[in-house]
Order: C-alpha cells, then structure tokens, then sequence
C-alpha cells in the first residue's frame, strides 16, 4: 500500500485513486481542452481557469488559441493583443505573465514548455497549482495540482480541521500514488467532484465515489471542512471617470503596467468623496491631475464591479475639453469613437463604451 501522512489516512487506502478515476470517466465535464495533449493549449486554460468558472473560460480558450495558436505566435504577439483577446476576463496580469512565459520558453527552451513542475514554475505567473496541473495532464507526471475544489475534497476525505497548503500536497501526492498513467485524470477527478458534488453547502454525498471512504462524513464534520475563510464585506470606492472629447476625438489613458487592471486603456478618473458633486469632482480633478481645462456635462452612466478586495462604483461624465495638455509621461492617446472598439479596456467600461460611446 502508499505510504501516507499520518493526518490524511483515507487518501492512501487502496481503491481510492480507481474510484475517482472510474467516477471521471462516466462523469467528468465536457470541457472542450480535455483530452488535450498540447502543453501550451493546456497551461493557456489553465492559467484562464484558475480565477474563473471552467464555463466561462471556454470561449476566451477557443478564441485565444485561435489567434495565438503556439508558443511562438503568443511570444512573437504585442502585449495589446493579447490584453485585448483577455478582455472581459479579468486579473489581466494572468495574461501579460502568460505572454512574458511564452517568451522566455523560445528564450530558453527551443520553444516547447518545459515539462517538469519545478521548471514550469520558473515561468512568469506560474504557481504549484498551475505547475502541478501541466505537469501531470500534459506531461503525465505524478504531480498535485489543488485548487479550491480539490482542497474541499480532501479537506473532507481525510477530516482536516486545518488543511495546510503541505498537508493538502501531501493527501493529493499519496492518492497520485495510485494513479496508475493517469495522475491528470486523477487530479481533474478531486476538481470536477468537488465543483459538482462535494458542494461546501449540501454535498450530495450519494452521488460520490468516495463517500464510504469519508472520514468528515462518518464523523458528522463535513460542514466544518474546511473551514471557511471569512471574508470581511468589501469597501466601496466611488470614482467619478470623464469621456472627453476634443475635435471628434476622446481621451483615453493607459493604466501602468503594473497594478490593477495593469496595461489596459482607461478613461481619466478621480475619487469621488463621500459628499462631492462629480461635476466639481471632475472639473477640479482633471486640472490639477491631468493638466486640461474642461467643461463637464452630463452624467452618461454609473456602473459597478466588484473587485476581490473592494466594491466599485463609477460615475461617468461627458466632458469638452477647453485648454491644457496631459502632461508627457502619463500614457494617452486621443482617438476616435470607433477605435473604442479595437483597445482593451476594464469589462465594467465595456458596457458604457458599447452603449453610449460607439454609435
Ligand atoms: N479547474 C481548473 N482547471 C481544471 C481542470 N483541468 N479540471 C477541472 N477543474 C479545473
């Protein structure tokens, strides 16, 4: 039998890697990259996958791989394409790494992504759980790769009250023990159960292969594991943004590279206090941070997004500009209404932009 740590028994008892690999293959999602042995195709959805639903992902994948198709057409690409094909996403920085990865794989590797974990980690963006998961689908090898999902999973497999990122590794290393050629379909198997049937609330622990194994459920402990994070209610932040048009053109400005939102075009903004008027807000803001003189009109749109850390609210005016040039280092462009459609921008601004602005 695997040997195992102490604290996760029920990952080493014999029969469970063939009960989630036999659960897999009568039930696993259809997910269009599955099946897929391209490394490059595989680190791409799973760099996608990690902060969104797998659903959601599959369009951006098809569509990314149709413009980017290797290594070479991603790493030879500007950073606006890519950011622009990623739009809507979210977290853009996963796609500013993804490109800077590409490029140091022909740098370094010929081209082809190297196919150990402790090699792929060395790739701009990618963590153990990115590592882990291209090393064992793409390249078979027995590595852990535990996301949210799978964390569940083997929180409750094996009751603990406190799972460590150690602990987990350690539970998914002894179940990929077993897994006979397939540690791929073996860590996809801990994901796709826990994101359809060990559910944090009312898992349906009939449908699961491993529910005589469980030790959470034998003991009464499922709700418990794991424990949630708490999370605080985010702040909100209001901003108040301008659309300022000169001569039939619009002011965009592009965010710094490194931040949020870090590369993608924007609109200039100014924190709007609890109780300003935007049009004051605006006026004053826009002279003293952006050196123009403008009259500002009506409100266009208020929209909202919620960050991971904090709740936004933007307030968007129309504004003529009057005098005044942005000062040379803040990055600008002055562009017509329809070129709003070729740049990157942040998704919550998409829906004024293709409401209000392109006509
Ligand atoms: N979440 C992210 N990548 C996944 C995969 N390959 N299978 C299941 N869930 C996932």
């Amino acid at each position: 039998m695997a040997s195992f740590p102490k604290r996760c028994p029920e990952s080493g008892r014999p029969g469970i890697a063939a009960a989630l690999l036999g659960w897999f293959d009568r039930r696993r999602r259809d997910v269009p990259w599955r099946g897929e042995r391209d490394p490059y195709a595989i680190l791409v959805a799973e760099v996608m996958a990690q902060q969104t639903r797998l659903e959601t992902a599959i369009p951006f994948h098809r569509r990314f791989m149709e413009r980017f198709p290797d290594v070479q057409a991603l790493a030879a690409a500007d950073e606006d394409e890519v950011l622009k094909v990623w739009e809507g996403l979210g977290y853009y920085a996963r796609a500013r790494n993804l490109r800077r990865a590409a490029r140091l794989a022909v740098a370094e590797y010929g081209g082809r992504l190297p196919d150990t974990a402790p090699e792929l980690r060395r790739l701009p963006g990618v963590g153990p759980y990115t590592a882990g998961a291209v090393a064992s689908l793409a390249f078979g090898r027995r590595e852990p790769a535990v996301d949210g999902n799978a964390r569940r999973v083997l929180s409750r497999l094996n009751d603990l009250e406190a799972p460590t990122p150690s602990s987990l590794d350690g539970a998914a290393r002894t179940l990929l023990q077993d897994a006979r050629d397939r540690p791929g379909a073996v860590n996809q198997a801990l994901m796709d159960l826990g994101s359809g049937v060990c559910t944090p609330r009312r898992p349906r622990c009939e449908e699961c292969p491993l529910s005589p194994r469980c030790l959470a459920r034998r003991r009464g402990t499922i709700a418990q594991r794991p424990p949630r994070r708490s999370r605080a209610h985010p702040p909100e932040r209001v901003e108040a943004a301008a659309v300022v048009h000169r001569d039939g053109r619009i002011l965009v400005l592009r965010r710094p590279a490194e931040g949020l939102l870090g590369g993608l075009w924007d609109f200039p903004s100014i924190p709007l206090p609890p109780s300003a008027t935007p049009r004051t807000t605006l006026s004053e803001g826009l002279r003293e941070k952006f050196g123009l003189v403008c009259r500002v009109g009506d409100e266009i749109r208020s929209v909202r997004h919620a960050f991971s850390h904090f709740r936004l609210r933007l307030v968007v005016h129309r504004a003529s500009w009057v005098d005044g040039e942005i000062p040379p280092e803040l990055r600008h462009r002055w562009i017509r209404p329809t070129e709003l459609a070729d740049l990157a921008f942040p998704v919550y601004q998409r829906r004024f932009i293709d409401r209000d602005l392109i006509t």
